[in-house]
């Protein structure tokens, strides 16, 4: 009984310490930073995204999430597309729960970097086969500088504000909220063209 009472009380101190951290991080993501927070993409979304690529792109091998959070649409990629694919966060605590659960679900072909996504793309010298990003309305548009840097760019229910999306596959199902404003679940894909 005595030994209950110790686990219980340290898993919900630990549960406490785990909700503080990340209300701290979610206000530095909206007052300091002013980015998206981490908001875990749903089963829909995923499916989605690992469909289009297995179907349209079976021979990406590089693929690049921009903003992965805890990593989970990561590992879906890298699990069911046999893809390699380096995930990209800045905030310290989403960091650390992210390769804590790349560790626990061996998740070897997951590569999660802690880094400015957009200062990680500025150096890089390489290509993607696809680019993955659930960064919300305004964000994504930072991603055009870097449209060389990726061979088809997959956006998450926000497209880039001036449209052009080669293809919009529409999930009918689910919608992302940010701040008053419902986006339906919808994959914008681009492709690069050059
Ligand atoms: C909406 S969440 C998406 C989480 C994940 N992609 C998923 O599908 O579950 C956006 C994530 O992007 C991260 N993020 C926002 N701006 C970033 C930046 N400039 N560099 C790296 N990560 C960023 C946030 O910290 C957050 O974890």
């Amino acid at each position: 009984m005595k030994i209950f009472l110790v686990c219980f009380t340290v898993f919900i101190a630990v549960l406490e310490i785990y909700w503080i951290v990340r209300c701290m991080e979610y206000a530095r993501c909206a007052y300091q930073k002013k980015q998206v927070p981490f908001v875990a993409s749903d089963r829909t979304l995923r499916r989605a995204v690992v469909r289009e690529i297995a179907s349209r792109y079976p021979n990406a091998k590089n693929i690049c999430e921009i903003g992965s959070g805890y990593g989970g649409m990561a590992r879906a990629i890298a699990r069911r597309t046999g893809a390699n694919v380096v995930a990209l966060e800045n905030m310290p605590f989403t960091y650390f729960v992210a390769r804590v659960a790349d560790f626990f679900t061996f998740a070897r072909r997951v590569k999660t970097i802690k880094c400015d996504a957009f200062e990680f793309l500025g150096e890089y010298d390489g290509v993607f086969d696809v680019a993955v990003a659930y960064m919300g309305p305004g964000i994504n548009d930072k991603l055009k500088p870097y449209m060389d840097k990726f061979r088809v760019l997959i956006l998450l229910d926000v497209s880039l504000t001036d449209g052009g999306a080669d293809y919009v596959v529409d999930l009918k199902h689910g919608f992302t909220r940010y701040g008053p404003l419902k986006y339906p679940h919808k994959l914008f894909i681009y492709e690069n063209k050059k």
